[in-house]
């Protein structure tokens, strides 16, 4: 299945280098990433006891998450790895200064470059949108096999009902309903994907822009967790779904 999942490595290789800039340059975007930072830190203090935690990054693209993760701990071994060398190459920049820096790798998340159970933690942001439904469940059972018994398994989705409403008002800009809708899977497909018990922690909410512009950040972190709660995750944009490895 080499061809389905490295499919977006050119375009990466391509745009990298403007990645950061044109995804998280909006201001609302650092309240966003900054939920989504400190939500998986919490999700990974309220898991385990201890930092001392390897830990895997897939897709980690130009390292964001992994720069703030090597600042939250001295303790925790962090590996980033990504298909794109210009990701590869900018994740390497941004922890240059950093204390605790990632080991980074170049591969294809269908087949990680680690051994079976080494990882106490895989982890995944903005990435596994990109693949059919067949192929994440594939990367899913990937992730399983790196990550030891007991371990976790955490991975950020797009949610569908938002989207779906999307699709309807026209934001699909010409793609097929299939195509489309298949980027943000639904409750019963993300169970399809995901085997046994999962968290659901939601991280944005549709028109954060508008929200965050009005009232704050603030306000925005705490309508993200209420509206997330109220609905079981459903009225969100993204969410982390978080799942034991057993
Ligand atoms: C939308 S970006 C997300 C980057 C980062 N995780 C974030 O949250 O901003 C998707 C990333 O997935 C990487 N990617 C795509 N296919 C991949 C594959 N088969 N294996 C590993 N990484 C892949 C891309 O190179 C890119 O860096």
């Amino acid at each position: 299945m080499a061809a389905p999942t490295t499919g977006r490595r050119g375009y990466y290789n391509a745009t990298g280098d403007d990645y950061a800039a044109s995804r998280y340059a909006e201001r609302h975007m650092d309240g966003y990433r900054a939920f989504r930072n400190n939500t998986l830190l919490s999700i990974l203090n309220s898991h385990f006891s201890t930092q001392k935690l390897r830990i895997l990054e897939v897709g980690c693209g130009p390292g964001l998450t992994l720069e703030f993760l090597g600042q939250a701990s001295p303790h925790y071994r962090l590996v980033g790895m990504d298909v794109s060398d210009t990701m590869v190459r900018q994740a390497g920049q941004r922890a240059s200064d950093l204390r605790n820096q990632p080991k980074l790798a170049l591969g294809d998340a269908d087949r990680l470059p680690f051994r079976e159970g080494l990882f106490d933690v895989v982890y995944a942001t903005r990435f596994i949108h990109q693949f059919t439904h067949a192929v994440k469940q594939q990367l899913w059972q990937e992730f399983q096999r790196a990550t030891r018994r007991d371990g976790l398994i955490v991975v950020e989705f797009y949610a569908r009902p938002y989207h779906r409403l999307r699709y309807h008002l026209g934001g699909a800009k010409g793609r097929s309903r299939e195509d489309y809708l298949a980027h943000f899977p639904s409750r019963r497909e993300v169970r399809e994907i995901v085997p046994g018990p999962l968290e659901v922690h939601p991280l944005r909410l549709p028109g954060s822009r508008v929200v965050s512009a009005a009232l704050g950040d603030g306000l925005v972190r705490r309508l993200t967790q209420l509206v997330g709660r109220v609905s079981g995750g459903l009225l969100v944009d993204e969410y982390f779904v978080v799942s034991r490895n057993r």
